[in-house]
């Protein structure tokens, strides 16, 4: 692929001197040069023709009706049923760092329970001094916390361990999304409970069907965990765990249990399924890697993507993408226009919070011939994104989960990209 890569290199310099030099002169090498008179803007358009709805028009507000394709999406053959199914991020579509509630990925194993939060109760038992059982009215009487973070389904990038398969951003890492959670410390619960002193560990159940549980260690439990009731203000949506769920931060999606009805105190852990057959990684020479609770730093770079080609053909581009590390933040993503010969600092934009998403831009010149696009993130612990290979060495090729291997996009001379790796 070498000739293909001639004359690239990134020109953010260039396009802003451009811009400040030249004035309105430089808008013209981004938006359409001279020629007809633009419709658009000498011809009358329909709505200013008409006034619009009133203010009661939409009590509970949808985005446009021309975002309708901005929608979370399924893979049929991942899953035989869509009760115990997943759906995706459209990332691509995404920007800034926070995830609309309406487009939170959902990850259910016996579908969306339906919960009446007037009939709906929180236990805490097991090794307690005191069980407690807390309705909804209870819990907002404790102090709450505000906090963004990222839930990463432990799955989320799984079918690329076997090579690209998916073709889109928001298949191949779109089992995240980013949400300013408000909730409860769970270590204020269990202090009003109590823990006995043999007391290491907490499982926690839903009330879905599927009653999934999962055994977190006590640590955990007294650090940074919340019985969380709103996502981005509002309350959460049935599909994220109304009327309750707790917030595991940093830490595999599976374990954010939703529609959380239990919390048992005890000496060891459960060995649920969800944390024996389940999101546990075989390793070649036969043992398994288990309990890998920590979400590795990753990032992906959303535009381009296979799903958000480039339409606008050469000249100034703007690439963009999300980083997140369930160990901190986020000081530095790199990317690679080249498949990795030349690489360059990213823009972070945004907040960095703790165990948050974070976003990163990245502007340059294309000059129209191929690209091979990579990012590669740094966390505030020093971690550096591996390549897929470097991941394989070590997990050999049985794994489902944890992969946050760079992720490659090949992107061709009409601006159409895909999903590829190169060794
Ligand atoms: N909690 C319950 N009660 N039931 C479930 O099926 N799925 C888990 C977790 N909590 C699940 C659950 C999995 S595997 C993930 S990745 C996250 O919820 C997904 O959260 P989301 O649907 O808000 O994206
Ligand atoms: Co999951």
């Amino acid at each position: 692929m070498d000739k293909i890569f001639k004359g690239m290199k990134p020109s953010r310099r260039s396009f802003l001197t451009g811009a400040a030099a030249a004035g309105a002169g430089a808008v013209a090498t981004v938006a359409k040069g001279q020629g007809a008179p633009d419709p658009a803007i000498v011809e009358q358009q329909p709505w200013r023709t008409f006034l619009g709805e009133g203010v009661d028009a939409y009590p509970y507000g949808m985005p446009s009706e021309h975002e309708a394709h901005v929608i979370r999406r399924s893979v049929p053959w991942l899953t035989a049923d869509p009760i115990s199914s997943v759906n995706f991020t459209p990332l691509h579509e995404l920007d800034g760092i926070i995830t609309p509630n309406g487009l939170c990925f959902e990850r259910h194993h016996g579908g969306i329970a339906e919960v009446d939060p007037v009939e709906h109760r929180l236990m805490i038992n097991g090794l307690v001094d005191k069980q407690m059982v807390f309705t909804m009215e209870d819990l907002k009487r404790f102090p709450r916390e505000n906090h963004v973070y990222f839930l990463e389904c432990a799955a989320n990038s799984g079918m690329e361990w076997a090579g690209a398969q998916l073709n889109g951003c928001q298949f191949t890492h779109g089992m995240i999304h980013n949400v300013m959670y408000t909730g409860i410390p769970l270590r204020l619960l269990l202090e009003e409970a109590g823990v006995k002193t043999n007391g290491k560990w907490i499982m926690v159940e839903g009330a879905d069907a599927a009653g999934m549980n999962r055994s977190i260690p006590i640590e955990k439990a007294m650090d940074d965990c919340l019985i969380a009731f709103k996502m981005n203000g509002e309350a959460l949506r049935p599909e994220q765990g109304y009327p309750v769920r707790l917030v595991v931060p940093g830490w595999e999606g599976n374990m954010w249990v939703k529609w959380l009805r239990r919390i048992e105190v005890g000496d060891q852990p459960w060995h649920a399924r969800e944390e024996t057959s389940k999101y546990t990684d075989l390793l070649e020479n036969g043992t398994a890697r288990r309990f890998t609770w920590e979400m590795d730093a990753k990032s992906v770079i959303t535009n381009p993507s296979p799903q958000a080609p480039i339409t606008h053909g050469p000249g100034p581009t703007v690439l963009t993408g999300v980083a997140w590390s369930g160990r901190g933040t986020i000081p530095r993503v790199d990317v690679t226009i080249d498949g990795g010969k030349n690489w360059y600092q990213a823009r972070m934009s945004g907040p960095s919070l703790n165990k948050s998403m974070h976003r990163f831009y990245f502007e340059f010149d294309w000059d129209g011939t191929p690209l091979l696009l990579q990012s590669r993130a740094h966390d505030s612990t020093g971690y550096v994104q591996p390549t897929k290979n470097e991941l394989r060495a070590i997990r050999g090729e049985n794994s489902i989960y944890h992969n946050n291997g760079i992720q490659t996009w090949y992107v061709n001379e009409q601006g159409i990209a895909e999903n590829v790796e190169i060794s």
